[in-house]
């Protein structure tokens, strides 16, 4: 009756600090980056700002009661680090450190494993103010700020995760000025990629010496799975290097221990890459556990701009272009195809031999209203979730090592620089009201596929 999953499987959903705890000036909470940026008009849309965002911070009871009842069995989060190092580097703020042990002490009490990713995107300011991730003493306070996390919840949180999504950090904040802080620098987008797989190998280092007993140690990244947009030499150049940009800066240097020499060359104009010093590759490549993967579309690019007239270059090149796709797309304008999540799966695993994979994130925004019978139809989320899960098991049956499947996101939430005009949760949250939780008919749908292990046959897809 279902496509079934290993039985060890697990089924999660995640959300971030900034993006759903509100709160952000309560017990002690300093600054982060992105309380800094929404907060300059014209970064975000609306002027939206995490201030309050889903008040997750006072509701959080209510929260896990909804994981709860949805059946879950992981729930991936984010520790903000100016909550736990106001300042970024010294003291402690324990009410801070407090939030994060209620919440994990309220999982366990429902039967769901805290999942914690020390960095998604809330650097602390001052950190900033101090160079940010271009400066390499970025990455010694993020390990200095791993351990207090490590000694305090190591005992009752078994999944850490470094960072979420460097490539977005990196790019999206020092090339492309879409997110915090909003520089607009090529060599310094290199400079914090580089420094931020330093913070990666750091803060692990810093995790096995606090942790004692067993522990899943990973990372988050968003591979992106390009394709060129015709079959030119010019073209599939411009594919090669925007893959060496978007992966292999980070999925070499982590699992084969090296740079690309490919890339060296390629940004040779940019940088010289002298921040790099012996023995960091070493650090980077140590053994994580499984490698987290966040997977929404595929992309497509080109040597010189798209016919249609746009000119939007691939976040960090100054000569490969974005390129329109065909098909469905979701309310980001971003394409839907499942099929492409497979074929990224497949090629990691053919790349990347030996290597675990958990889906740390996937899902989908759509403009959700609250019907008549105060229920919230979202049959277009519910078919891409279902396919994707379905394009998941397509990759375990290619023989690739996926252990689970989170789904973005639990609640809606504070999508960065687009605030809250994007809903990606299975949980309709009334932002313009008291912030009431509504389960979607996505939520439904989930919580079947885990009561199941799978997708039931009477879903579309
Ligand atoms: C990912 C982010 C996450 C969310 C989704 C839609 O890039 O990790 O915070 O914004 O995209």
């Amino acid at each position: 009756m279902i496509d079934s999953f290993p039985e060890d499987f697990r089924w999660g959903a995640a959300t971030a600090s900034y993006q759903i705890e509100g709160a952000a000036t309560e017990d002690g909470r300093g600054a982060s980056i992105w309380d800094t940026f929404s907060h300059t008009p014209g970064t975000t849309l609306a002027g939206d700002t995490g201030d309050v965002a889903c008040d997750h911070y006072h509701r959080y009871r209510e929260d896990v009661a909804l994981m709860a009842r949805l059946g879950l069995q992981d729930y991936r989060f984010s520790i903000a680090w100016p909550r736990v190092i106001p300042s970024g580097s010294g003291a402690v703020n324990e009410a801070g450190l407090d939030f994060y042990s209620r919440l994990v002490d309220e999982l366990l009490a429902n039967g769901i494993r805290p999942v914690a990713t020390l960095y998604h995107w809330d650097l602390p300011q001052p950190l900033q103010d101090a160079g940010g991730w271009p400066a390499r003493d970025t990455a010694e306070r993020f390990a200095e700020y791993a351990a207090v996390v490590a000694r305090r919840l190591g005992d009752r949180v078994a999944v850490f995760t470094t960072l979420n999504e460097p490539w977005c950090s990196a790019y999206l904040g020092y090339a492309a000025g879409e997110h915090a802080p909003g520089a607009r620098d090529n060599a310094a987008a290199l400079t914090a990629a580089y420094h931020l797989l330093l913070a990666h190998g750091r803060g692990l280092q810093a995790l096995r010496s606090e942790l004692t007993g067993e522990h899943t140690l990973s990372i988050t990244l968003n591979p992106a799975n390009i394709r060129p947009a015709s079959d030119s030499d010019a073209d599939r150049d411009a594919a090669y290097t925007a893959d060496l940009y978007a992966n292999r800066i980070f999925l070499d240097p982590l699992l084969r221990g090296s740079l690309p020499a490919a890339l060296l060359e390629r940004t040779e104009r940019v940088t010289d890459w002298s921040f790099v010093r012996d023995g960091d590759l070493e650090v980077i490549s140590a053994p994580i556990d499984v490698l987290g993967v966040n997977y929404y579309n595929p992309h497509r690019v080109g040597a010189t701009p798209p016919p249609d007239g746009s000119r939007a270059l691939f976040a960090g090149t100054d000569d490969v272009f974005h390129y329109p796709q065909d098909g469905p797309k979701t309310g980001m304008d971003w394409p839907v195809e499942p099929a492409s999540m497979t074929e990224l799966l497949v090629a990691m695993h053919r790349d990347y031999p030996g290597t675990a994979f958990v889906v740390t994130e996937n899902g989908a925004a759509y403009p959700d209203t609250v019907a008549e019978d105060g229920a919230v139809h979202d049959p277009e989320r519910v078919a891409y979730l279902a396919a994707h899960i379905g394009a998941v098991r397509d990759a375990i049956e290619a023989g690739v090592d996926v252990r689970g499947y989170y789904a973005w996101s639990l609640l809606d939430n504070f999508e960065w620089a687009w605030g809250y005009s994007q809903r990606f949760g299975i949980v309709h949250v009334d932002f313009d009201g008291d912030l009431r939780r509504r389960p979607k008919d996505s939520f439904e749908f989930y919580r079947r596929v885990i009561a199941a292990n799978g997708v039931p046959d009477d879903v579309v897809h």
